[in-house]
């Protein structure tokens, strides 16, 4: 079994990636959670398919939730915390999360908070939760002013990665975990970029065990960047590249362009403005669209979304307030460096609108 680990301030923890991983949830919790009573969060689309994944019950209660961010609140974290105090749990037990970010997310910052922390083991179940979500011990819930707005730094104690699951998960939930293994190659690894363009006919198979070194290299690559910068004072900027644009995409949309696909975009036209920019050594930007397309992300622009409405909510956007438009590029493709002691840099709002009007 293939074993990543990921540092933090106050310790560290593995990440077991296998197809089957699943079977050995029984072990792992027995090993990192001794004696805990365990809460088992999931939702409505994960709970049925448990079993049929070989899932142990760990002899624990089910807490199901409704899928969908909608559930990632405030009112669906009191809930839950006031079913686990109405069902007696105490400082001795313990949150097995089994799903995807969502639920990792909520029943996390449900962990973080209850009788003022109590551990987590992660489970998670899409791509994007395996690859991005279950990793950085980051646990949030959205508010009516943005997403992930409310939250805390919470470790697990071991997350437990099955790719054999992914065959279960809707296409478009699959590719647009894909997005973020894009980005990780880009920031961080030229060779993984090219295997993700040579292995993209059995990625999109769901070939278990290409799915498993896919996750096991991306998670290193995420978990070597968050242990160097937990709370994401430098370095970690890296992880956002493509992200500012996204986040726009998102919001000017409503929500109607998904996370991953919006990353997707972001990537290539925030690459684009740092090749025209001077910040990233040209030629990147055609091989991350050759790829984008092979996997069947997206890669042009929604023209209605117009380039100054995404350049306002750019403007607006909390992370960047006072400090400009800013974005981290790499400086080629798989490789990130600072420059001028920054990983990131001001855009000049013109130049961002040039990048968006050329339409992806
Ligand atoms: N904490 C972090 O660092 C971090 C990083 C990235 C994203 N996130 C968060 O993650 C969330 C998105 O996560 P997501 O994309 O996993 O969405 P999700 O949790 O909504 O899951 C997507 C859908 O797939 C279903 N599902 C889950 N596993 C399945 C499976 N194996 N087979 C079939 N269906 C399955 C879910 O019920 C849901 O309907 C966002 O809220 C985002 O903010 C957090
Ligand atoms: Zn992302």
């Amino acid at each position: 079994m293939a074993t990543v680990t990921v540092r933090h301030a106050r310790g560290s923890y593995p990440v077991l990636i296998e197809p089957g991983a699943l079977g050995r949830l029984g072990l792992v919790a027995a090993e990192r959670l001794p004696g805990r009573r365990l809460a088992l969060v999931t939702d409505d689309h994960v709970a049925p398919r448990l079993a049929a994944w070989g899932c142990p019950d760990l002899g624990a209660r089910r807490f199901v939730i409704p899928p969908g961010e909608a559930t990632k609140s405030r009112e669906r974290w009191a809930i839950l915390t006031d079913a686990l105090l109405e069902a007696g749990y105490g400082r001795d037990s313990a949150i097995v999360a089994i799903g995807g970010g969502v639920v990792g997310d909520l029943a996390g910052f449900v962990a973080a908070t209850y009788l003022r922390g109590i551990p987590v083991v992660q489970v998670p179940t899409t791509l994007l939760a395996m690859l991005d979500a279950s990793v950085g011990g980051k646990v949030a819930v959205d508010t009516p002013h943005g997403k992930n707005l409310v939250g805390a730094f919470h470790p697990p104690e071991a997350v437990v990665a099955d790719p054999r699951v992914l065959a279960d998960l809707p296409e478009r939930d699959f590719r647009m975990g894909l997005a973020e293994a894009v980005k990780h190659g880009v920031i961080a690894d030229a060779g993984y970029f090219e295997w993700l363009e040579r292995e993209a006919p059995r990625i999109l198979e769901r070939r278990p065990t290409v799915l498993a070194h896919l996750v096991q290299r991306s998670v290193e690559i995420k978990a070597a960047v968050v242990g160097d910068d937990e709370r994401e004072a430098g370095v970690r900027a890296v992880l956002n590249a493509g992200h500012t644009v996204a986040h726009a995409l998102e919001q000017v949309s409503g929500y109607r362009v998904p996370h991953g696909e919006a990353v997707a975009l972001g990537l290539l036209v925030e690459t684009r403005l740092a090749e025209a920019n001077g910040w990233c050594q040209p030629g990147a930007a055609a091989r991350i669209r050759g790829l984008l397309t092979v996997l069947g992300l997206p890669t042009r622009l929604d023209p209605a979304l117009r380039p100054d409405r995404l350049l306002d909510a750019m403007a607006r956007d909390k992370k960047n307030r006072g400090g400009g438009i800013r974005i981290a590029p790499a400086a080629e493709l798989g490789r990130s460096e600072p420059r001028d002691g920054s990983w990131t840099v001001t855009v000049p709002p013109a130049a961002m609108r040039a990048a968006l009007a050329e339409g992806g």
